[in-house]
């Protein structure tokens, strides 16, 4: 049978350029992902850009063009940071394709003929930063004396006809939902914010607004365009080829996980499944949330001048030391401040000496010591070799286990835990010493180091893929002997390894 894994980020607003927020979210995705391939799963690995609404138009307002210019500028940019950051993405789904306004229109109409949306008048606040409406209750004013959400987004009064959704039937049905399936929500400490705000009752949402053009028509009332939250969501379904129950990807639903930030949890969480449960749609097994990031102490803002833009990170760093401080820094779930010191700290402690080192000191001794060639396994193994290489042979089952509840913070850790036991067996066994003295147990310590390294790029391939490549490489391990499966084949006693190159450069910040 197929293992199947459908994994999503967030469909971004094409308003602004991209930051190292969404980079963040796409970059624990695609690790989920490559984990999932690593572990034989047949994945689809969705991201894209989300275009509609009244947000969008501003923008292009502001910029002075007409909305489909400016959004398939922007989603250049979306797609083209994808690519800079490595993602291994299987789709790059737009809201304005005709393939999502086709879904979209097909899942209005089942919820129209199930009954659960009808025609009404909204009145009331709205956020268009949030895209979201908000109860009097939920405001409150701000230093410069304006209504504010609980986001800080500035809302206005709306009064327009509109359709709502019958969301205030699924209050018991949602919560029955989170009760049946404690996992739908991670990490855990976010279910009790989402039980809470669905247990203090839920109102009718509309679904629908007449006051400008820039969305998905309603069918049969195309004075409405639909709320831009359930054109959103419905990228989810659209790129698996709803309304289509034979598409090639139809399979993959119901996702797996929607990965996304704290800020839009309550779409995920409530809205997103009582539209499907009144549609008679599965619901995505797991919404899984991250935390927020600040830079350099501050919240990141363009007013503030201080965003934290991907590409020039990249461009001086290097993506995997991106990706890997992103994901070592902050507990996915918590929030974290990304300062240019901490990455620096990381990508020199950890990467260049711990990994680094270990990779370094064994292949050039194995390059100098046996003329390139690996050194044969201890027959019978000492204590010492046997504890470590058992370490290291745990580790696809502990990443596993932390990866499929996000925690990708705790994976490293245990990758870095055999690292550095790694280290202090290499400091222990000296092997440049045995050199003079036994020169076989040199070459059976360095080739316990070699599996041991190769097991350690193997389960980092999907945070580092391509220094774990080169890595992977520099060990001759074949492209077909890199998954978690292919660690059980043996590395070939005497083959000819290629010669060993730096994979971690320390970074030495220029003095002005
Ligand atoms: O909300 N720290 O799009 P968006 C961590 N279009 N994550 C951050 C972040 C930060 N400082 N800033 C952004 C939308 N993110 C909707 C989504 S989905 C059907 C529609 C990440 O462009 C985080 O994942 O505002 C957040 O949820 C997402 O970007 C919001 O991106
Ligand atoms: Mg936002």
């Amino acid at each position: 049978m197929t293992r199947r894994f459908y994994v999503t980020t967030p469909i971004y607003y094409v308003n602004g350029a991209p930051h190292i927020g969404h980079a963040y979210t796409s970059i624990a995705a695609d690790v989920l992902a490559r984990w999932k391939r690593l572990d034989g799963y047949d994945v689809f690995f969705l991201t894209g850009t989300d275009e509609h609404g009244q947000k969008v138009e501003k923008a292009a307002q502001d910029a002075g063009v007409d909305p489909q210019t400016f959004t398939d500028a922007v989603a250049e940019q979306f797609q083209a940071l994808a690519a800079t950051l490595g993602l291994s993405n299987d789709d790059f789904i737009r809201t304005t394709e005709e393939r999502h306004k086709r879904a979209c229109a097909a899942l209005w109409t089942k919820l129209v003929e199930a009954g659960e949306i009808y025609l009404g008048h909204y009145e009331g606040w709205y956020a268009v930063r949030d895209e979201a409406f908000y109860g009097e209750d939920e405001l409150t004013t701000n230093a410069h004396g304006i209504r504010v959400a609980p986001s800080g987004a500035p809302v206005e009064w709306v009064r327009e006809p509109s359709y709502f959704f019958r969301l205030s039937a699924w209050q018991d049905r949602l919560l029955a939902h989170y009760d049946a399936n404690p996992d739908f929500i991670g990490p855990h400490a976010r279910r009790n914010e989402v039980t809470s705000f669905v247990r203090g009752g839920l109102t009718d949402l509309s679904v629908s607004r007449t006051s400008f053009r820039w969305g998905v028509p309603v069918p049969n009332d195309p004075a409405h365009v639909m709320y831009v939250w359930l054109d959103a969501l419905t990228n989810y379904l659209t790129a698996t080829g709803y309304p289509d129950a034979d598409a090639p990807r139809a399979a993959f639903w119901p996702a797996d996980v929607h990965m996304v930030g704290k800020d839009i949890i309550r779409f995920h969480a409530v809205y997103w499944p009582a539209f499907l449960m009144a549609a008679g749609i599965p619901v995505p097994r797991r919404v899984a949330a991250n935390g927020w990031w600040t830079a350099e102490g501050e919240k990141m803002s363009k007013s503030l001048g201080n965003v934290v833009e991907p590409n020039a990170l990249i461009g001086e760093f290097g993506r995997d030391a991106v990706r890997f401080f992103l994901l070592r820094e902050m507990p996915f779930g918590n929030d974290g401040d990304f300062s240019r010191r901490a990455l620096i700290s990381r990508l020199n402690v950890e990467l260049a000496n711990d990994l680094g080192n270990l990779c370094q000191r064994s292949l050039s001794m194995i390059a100098r010591n046996c003329e390139g060639r690996l050194p044969a396994a201890p027959n019978p193994p000492a204590e010492a070799d046997v504890g470590l290489l058992a370490q290291a042979q745990a580790l696809p089952a502990l990443l596993g286990a932390a990866i499929e509840t996000q925690s990708f913070h705790v994976a490293l850790e245990e990758a870095w835990k055999v690292i550095r036991a790694a280290n202090a067996y290499i400091d222990h066994q000296a092997p440049w010493a045995l050199k003079k003295t036994d020169i076989v147990r040199m070459g059976e310590v360095l080739r316990v180091l070699a599996d041991v390294i190769r097991h350690i790029a193997t389960v980092l391939q999907p945070f580092m893929p391509d220094s774990m490549e080169r890595m992977l490489d520099l060990l001759a391990v074949p492209a077909e002997a890199r998954s978690l499966a292919g660690l059980a084949t043996p590395m070939m006693d005497g083959m000819t390894l290629p010669a060993p190159v730096g994979i971690f450069p320390r970074f030495v910040e220029e003095v002005a």
